[in-house]
């Protein structure tokens, strides 16, 4: 008997080894232990055997059980192994295989004008200063010296959100934080989102500015003239001339818009300029005493000098972009052009 089972034994051994897949191994397994197996049949003698032989018989029975079970076991382990080196090999790299192009990216013309216009302001002394998207009529308007009757406070022109919070207009909200916050002297620049609605191609409802503010004893006219010259050489060229055209705005007295000469033509009059030879780079002026009265800033003793400069409106002056609305469609094959 005892060489029966190892006969047994020896031929699931060499079934087993030959075994190509987990489904054959489930099908040996039922033919070498199952139910109707040669061990089981063994098993079911057991009961004819004289009494004494028993113990040592059914020992002999279950050894081989368990040999079988553990050389199942083990090509059980070998095949999934198989299987996981396969599956690895599948999903390693071909290197015949064409490669996936990356599209490289790069700065937005808006990022780099804003970062080359942080840099040239720091370089003058100035710090950097924040304020929200979301304001209220106070930041945008009241404090500004905006009359609750002035134009641009209509619902045609304003992103309003509820009664009294809006989308701010104009990144002046800043000077308001700051000098509500601080005593002079102040000297920041504030760059920022704005919001109107209007659109078409010099215009977009989102647009950018970058927002100044200088408040010190002794500040005036001469020292505004001389920081914007030097930013404008600074931005586009020792050989651009900028002016100041007398303007009005709420919250400075006396204002001006600041001009540049046409890069195009340099004042001789092109379709960039239409005719006129020069370029419009936004709003400044002499902070207005209301405003420091409204926050409490002595304006007796201190004068301040303030100004807005269309960010969006620099970069498409110094890259010759046409339209605005270019800026934002974000259309790679312009995008890639900087
Ligand atoms: N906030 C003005 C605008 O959006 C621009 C401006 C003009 C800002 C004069 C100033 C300033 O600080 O002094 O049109």
């Amino acid at each position: 008997m005892i060489t029966q089972l190892n006969k047994i034994l020896e031929s699931a051994k060499n079934e087993i080894q030959k075994a190509g897949s987990i489904h054959e191994l489930q099908q040996l397994k039922s033919r070498f232990l199952g139910k109707k197996s040669e061990i089981m049949n063994f098993m079911k003698k057991l009961g004819n055997l004289p009494r004494e032989e028993r113990p040592a018989f059914g020992k002999a029975v279950n050894e081989i059980k368990m040999k079988i079970s553990q050389i199942l076991d083990d090509r059980d382990q070998k095949i999934q192994d198989q299987l996981y080196e396969k599956s690895k090999s599948a999903e390693s790299i071909d290197f015949t295989m064409p490669g996936r192009k990356r599209e490289k990216g790069s700065l937005h013309p808006i990022t780099k004008v804003w970062q080359e216009l942080e840099d040239i302001f720091i370089s003058m002394g100035f710090e950097i200063a924040e304020g929200p998207d979301i304001e209220d009529e106070f930041h945008n308007f009241d404090a500004l010296n905006t009359p609750p009757d002035h134009p641009a406070r209509n619902l045609s022109d304003t992103f309003y959100i509820e009664d009294d919070v809006l989308l701010r207009t104009q990144t002046s909200t800043v000077q308001i934080r700051i000098m509500y916050q601080h005593k002079p002297p102040i000297k920041i620049i504030s760059p920022g989102s704005c919001y109107r609605n209007e659109s078409d191609a010099s215009h977009s409802p989102m647009f950018h500015q970058v927002e100044a503010l200088v408040v010190d004893e002794g500040i005036n006219f001469a020292d505004l003239r001389d920081v914007l010259n030097v930013f404008v050489k600074k931005m586009f060229g020792e050989k651009i001339e900028s002016r100041f055209r007398p303007h009005f705005f709420p919250f400075t007295e006396p204002s001006a818009e600041i001009d540049i000469i046409c890069l195009k033509c340099l004042g001789k009059g092109c379709n960039l300029c239409k005719g006129s030879g020069w370029l419009e780079l936004g709003g400044a002026g002499m902070v207005d005493p209301n405003v420091f009265d409204m926050l409490g800033i002595d304006s007796e003793k201190y004068t301040g000098y303030a100004f807005g400069l269309g960010i969006d409106r620099i970069a498409m002056l110094k890259y010759r972009i046409p339209d605005m609305r270019l800026l934002f469609e974000n259309d790679i094959r312009f995008l890639k052009q900087f």
